[in-house]
């Protein structure tokens, strides 16, 4: 796809059988070419006045050998393509600039696409927040023009019996640093920051769309972390939804401040039987696992496991870390419940799960830090997948929507 862009040809014809062999069987091998045509040949157009043509159809030939297995291969392909359109739905969002992707503007996208699937979507402004008593949003938030958002899409399953999983995203639609403020270079990446909460939109979409069993929750929690003179500072105390207060020792650390409000919600109105959270959180989930590889944290085994599963199966890599007492530890505060940063460069994923877990308590839950995988930049990152060019990737959403489909609807 990416050596055809800008040639004359406008569509393509491959043969299936190639691609299958010894463990890759044909329903696989469609899955697989469906990914390398729809996320090979994608790239963000909206700002070129002149953008060249690509292949528009791809044509997947069967030939005799697969007869067998044709009804199989057209399931798979009609599964893969509904799941890679919201993929796809998910990067024009995500490669958004931060003037225009505003947490309004992520409110507007979840309210129109709930009108189009049916699905009930309640978006909580400042008022709200404010009322709610939702001072990590409120406090990140506090220094831009564009206020705060918690976003919830409810996508009922199947069955009244359904399973309820709770997915949760960081919605920073640019990271500044805010008064703890980051050097130039690269700041503009950050506005790939919202990328767990579009994640979890597109995650929804597909949910409702491929109707898996289990009942989804989606929430998204979206700030812009800016410095001004209404901008939260070093030293603030922060008291959250759920009544946990939080020290602010920087706030360049303030995904997890965000989350805070939407994990507690979450938890408390819902009583979910599992959380998953996607958050761009640490540089050190790069340093760690590098450009391509997600960072999981769990307390639960089996949701773990599940996930690994779905990451092995859709070609989105996973690494499990551990979470430890000596990181609860670590994130103790003297002033507060909880700090927001502990101040040396140790296990930095790590201590911002454990500050995670403050607000989940006991429900199962497992933390993806897609701080590496999230977006790419021949620029400034070493790793690209052949089938990914510039921007952001929508991380997440056929690895979650994959394991989604998995787990039954019965809880
Ligand atoms: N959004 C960043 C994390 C990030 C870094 C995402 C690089 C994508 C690429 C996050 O808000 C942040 O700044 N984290 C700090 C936390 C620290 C101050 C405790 C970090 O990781 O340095
Ligand atoms: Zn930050
Ligand atoms: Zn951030």
């Amino acid at each position: 796809m990416k050596s055809l862009k800008g040639k004359a040809a406008r569509s393509v014809a491959v043969r299936l059988a190639t691609f299958v062999s010894g463990g890759v069987d044909a329903a696989k091998a469609a899955r697989a070419l469906a990914d390398g045509v729809v996320l090979g040949g994608y790239e963000f157009l909206r700002y070129k006045s002149a953008p060249e043509g690509g292949v528009e159809r791809a044509t997947l030939h069967l030939g005799d050998a697969l007869g067998r297995q044709a009804a199989a291969v057209r399931k798979a392909v009609a599964n893969q393509t509904a799941l890679l359109e919201c993929v796809v739905w998910a990067r024009n969002i995500a490669n958004l600039p931060a003037d225009t992707a505003t947490p309004e503007r992520l409110a507007e996208e979840a309210r129109a696409l709930g009108k189009e699937l049916g699905l009930k979507v309640t978006v909580f402004d400042e008022a709200k927040l404010a009322e709610m008593g939702c001072g990590g949003l409120l406090a990140v938030g506090g220094g831009s023009a564009h206020p705060p958002r918690m976003i919830i899409l409810e996508y009922p399953g199947r069955g009244r019996k359904a399973r309820t999983v709770a997915v949760v995203g960081k919605g920073i639609t640019f990271d500044s640093g805010g008064i703890s403020i980051k050097p130039a270079p690269r700041m503009a990446e950050m506005k790939f920051d919202k990328s767990g909460a579009v994640a979890t939109l597109g995650i929804v979409r597909a949910a409702a769309t491929l109707k898996v069993a289990p009942r989804v929750i989606g929430v998204l929690c979206c700030a812009e972390n800016l410095p001004s003179g209404s901008a939260y500072r070093p030293g603030d105390v922060v008291r959250t939804y759920n009544g946990k207060t939080i020290e602010v020792l920087n706030t360049d650390a303030e995904g997890r401040v965000v989350l805070s409000d939407g994990l507690g919600y979450v938890v408390k109105q819902y009583s979910p039987d599992e959380v998953i959270d996607l958050a761009t959180l640490t540089g050190a989930e790069v340093i760690a696992l590098g450009d391509d590889t997600g960072g999981l944290v769990s307390t639960d085994n089996r949701l773990a496991q599940g996930l690994l599963a779905a990451s092995a199966e859709t070609g989105e890599p996973l690494w499990r870390m551990p979470l430890t007492d000596f990181h609860r530890e670590l994130v103790k505060s003297e002033v507060g419940d909880v700090r927001n940063s502990i101040e040396i460069p140790v296990a930095g994923m790590l201590t911002a799960a454990a500050f995670l877990e403050t607000f989940v308590g006991a429900t199962p839950w497992a933390h993806l830090d897609i701080a590496g995988p999230a977006y790419t930049n021949p620029l400034t990152r070493r790793y690209q997948p052949p089938y990914q060019n510039y921007g952001a990737t929508a991380f997440g959403v056929r690895l979650v929507t994959r394991y989604l489909e998995g787990i039954g609807g019965r809880s």
